[in-house]
């Protein structure tokens, strides 16, 4: 386990991943009439604007509540979540040879992962490692798959079709996309049952900026969905959580509060100093890392510079 850093920062581009500026260019392809007809452009400007204040109200059922909202959604934030996330994934020793499959087919659940920033961050590494299209080509490893299933209550299936179809077009060989699975629920992942989770198949569960609005939701069902991981998943099953650093909502417990990262790590890990049975281990931690991106990136909207905490548990 890594000790505390203070504050750590991503490459802006690691090497073994598609590089930012075509991670970028993805979504203007896949996004292509949006961010390049100016009615169109004029139009998404205008969702981005009440998809801010729906976020800023907290009323995430209304910032995803259409389409239109979406895709704007997907194209103001997603690109630079998918450069950020490609970054930690290949930083993350661990996931980063989950997603390139080199043992055996692979099973990764997205929690909260309809907006495709996770997506598009999975196939920037699985790509590379394939007969990847011109530049990036590496070897050619055993043919096994990747299968990538995105929980979402919301239904992005417009945008995950586009961001899947320009995935398949653009980075991978015809004969590589049968390697790339990607399945979309619509669903509530708090009344999902392990069944259809297929929890136990599962290598790496992600739940990227999305504890936040479970626990906000619902407590104890957030904490029952913890269970039921703890419950079925398979040994060497690994789970990624990051949230904006220092935003953790409070929880009381009896009469004092404590972060919900606190919460989690309990139901996860047992009790501070009595983990000796506990279900998971944390492999690696950080409290604050920085994704600062490339602002030579050529893309018609704002890039976020991103700071988050993160922590990475293996399943005993
Ligand atoms: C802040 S967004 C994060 C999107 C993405 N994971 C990222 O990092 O860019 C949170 C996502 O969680 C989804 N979500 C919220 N509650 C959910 C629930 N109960 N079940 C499944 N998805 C949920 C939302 O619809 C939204 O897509």
């Amino acid at each position: 386990m890594s000790g505390h850093p203070k504050s750590s920062q991503l490459k802006v581009h690691h090497e073994d991943t598609v590089a930012p500026e075509d991670i970028v260019d993805l979504f203007k392809i896949a996004f292509i009439a949006e961010l390049y007809s100016n009615d169109e452009l004029a139009d998404l400007q205008s969702q981005i604007q009440t998809v801010k204040a729906d976020l800023y109200n907290r009323d995430y059922t209304s910032a995803f509540g259409n389409d239109s909202k979406r895709i704007a959604y997907c194209c103001r934030w997603s690109p630079s979540r998918a450069t950020a996330y490609a970054s930690l994934f290949a930083h993350l020793k661990e996931v980063s040879n989950v997603m390139r499959c080199t043992d055996g087919d692979k099973n990764i659940l997205c929690v909260g992962g309809g907006a495709g920033g996770e997506l598009v961050a999975l196939a920037s590494l699985f790509a590379p490692s394939r007969n990847f299209k011109a530049k990036y080509s590496k070897v050619a490893t055993e043919k096994y798959s990747l299968n990538i299933h995105l929980v979402d209550i919301s239904d992005w299936s417009n945008v995950v079709s586009r961001l899947s179809e320009a995935i398949r077009q653009r980075w991978l060989y015809a004969g590589e996309s049968e390697f790339f699975n990607i399945q979309f629920s619509k669903q509530d992942i708090l009344t999902s049952d392990h069944m259809t989770l297929g929890l136990a198949k599962l290598d790496f569960i992600s739940l990227l900026f999305t504890t936040n609005e479970l626990f906000a939701e619902n407590k104890a069902q957030s904490i029952r969905l913890l269970q039921t991981f703890n419950q079925y998943c398979k040994s060497g099953c690994y789970l990624l959580i990051t949230e904006s650093a220092g935003s953790y909502s409070h929880i009381t417990v009896g009469t004092k509060k404590f972060p919900i990262q606190f919460l989690i790590d309990t139901v996860l890990m047992g009790k501070r100093g009595e983990e000796t049975n506990s279900p998971w281990t944390l492999v690696q931690e950080s409290d604050s890392t920085w994704y600062r991106g490339d602002p030579q990136l050529d893309y018609p909207m704002k890039l976020e510079n991103m700071r988050f905490f993160y922590r990475l548990y293996k399943k005993v």
